[in-house]
C-alpha cells in the first residue's frame, strides 16, 4: 500500500504538470484562430506540439493515476465514503474530457486550429478536463489529510461531500452534447476540409 501510495503520488503531479502545460498550448492556438488570423508558422507549429505532447503523455498518466489511485484504500472503503466516490467521478470526467480532445486533435490533424469552431471545442474540452483534474486533486489532498483550500471554493458550486445528482435538464444537456460533439467533428468538419 505504501508503494501505491508513493506511486499515486507521482503520477497525480506528472499528470497534472502535463494536462496543464497542454491546457495552456490550447488557449495560445484557439487565441491565434480566433483573434490574431495567424494560420501558420513556427510558433503555431510549437504549441501544436507542446499541446499534443502534453495531452497524449497526460492521459497515459491520469490512466496510470487511476489505477493508483484504487490500490490506496480497500475498496469497501471507496464504496462506503461519498468524498471518494466523488473522486472517482471527477477522475473519469478528467479522462472523459481529455479522451475527446485527443479524438478531435487526431481526427482533425494540425488544420484544427485553422477553424475557429474546432479550436474553440478543443478549448472547452481543455477547460473541461483542465478543472477536473483540480477538482480531483483538491478532493485527493483532503483525502490525504493535505487540504488546499479549493475544496472548500468548488463546495459553493458542488457540495463534493455528499452524493450530489445532476438535475435532469443537465443530464438531457450532457446527453445532447455528447451525441453533437462525435457528430460534429466526423462529419461537419470532414465536410469543410474538403471544400
Ligand atoms: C479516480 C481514481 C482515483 C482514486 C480512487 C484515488 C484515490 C485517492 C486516495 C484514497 C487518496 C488519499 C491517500 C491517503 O490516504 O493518503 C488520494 C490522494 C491524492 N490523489 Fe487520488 N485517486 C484517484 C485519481 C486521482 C487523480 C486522477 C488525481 C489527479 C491527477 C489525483 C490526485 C490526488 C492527490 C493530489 C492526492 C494527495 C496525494 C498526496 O498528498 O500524497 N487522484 N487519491
Amino acid at each position: 500500500m505504501e508503494t501505491a501510495k508513493a506511486l499515486h503520488t507521482i503520477t497525480v503531479e506528472m499528470t497534472t504538470g502535463m494536462l496543464v502545460l497542454s491546457t495552456l498550448a490550447i488557449l495560445v492556438l484557439t487565441w491565434q484562430a480566433c483573434f490574431s488570423g495567424e494560420t501558420t508558422g513556427k510558433y503555431r507549429e510549437a504549441f501544436d506540439g507542446i499541446a499534443l505532447f502534453g495531452a497524449l503523455i497526460g492521459t497515459v498518466l491520469l490512466i496510470l493515476a487511476i489505477v493508483t489511485g484504487y490500490r490506496q484504500w480497500p475498496i469497501e472503503a471507496f464504496m462506503s465514503g461519498t468524498i471518494a466516490k466523488n473522486k472517482i467521478f471527477a477522475g473519469y470526467m478528467a479522462l472523459a474530457f481529455w479522451g475527446a480532445f485527443l479524438a478531435v486533435r487526431l481526427s482533425a490533424g494540425k488544420p484544427l486550429w485553422n477553424r475557429k469552431g474546432l479550436s474553440l471545442l478543443s478549448m472547452f474540452l481543455a477547460l473541461g478536463g483542465f478543472l477536473s483534474i483540480v477538482f480531483t486533486a483538491s478532493i485527493g489532498g483532503t483525502l490525504a489529510g493535505k487540504p488546499s483550500g479549493f475544496e472548500e471554493v468548488a463546495r459553493v458550486f458542488v457540495e463534493t461531500r455528499e452524493t450530489f445528482v445532476l438535475p435532469l435538464g443537465l443530464n438531457i444537456l450532457l446527453i445532447v452534447i455528447a451525441v453533437a460533439a462525435p457528430v460534429f467533428v466526423f462529419f461537419w468538419s470532414d465536410k469543410r476540409s474538403k471544400r
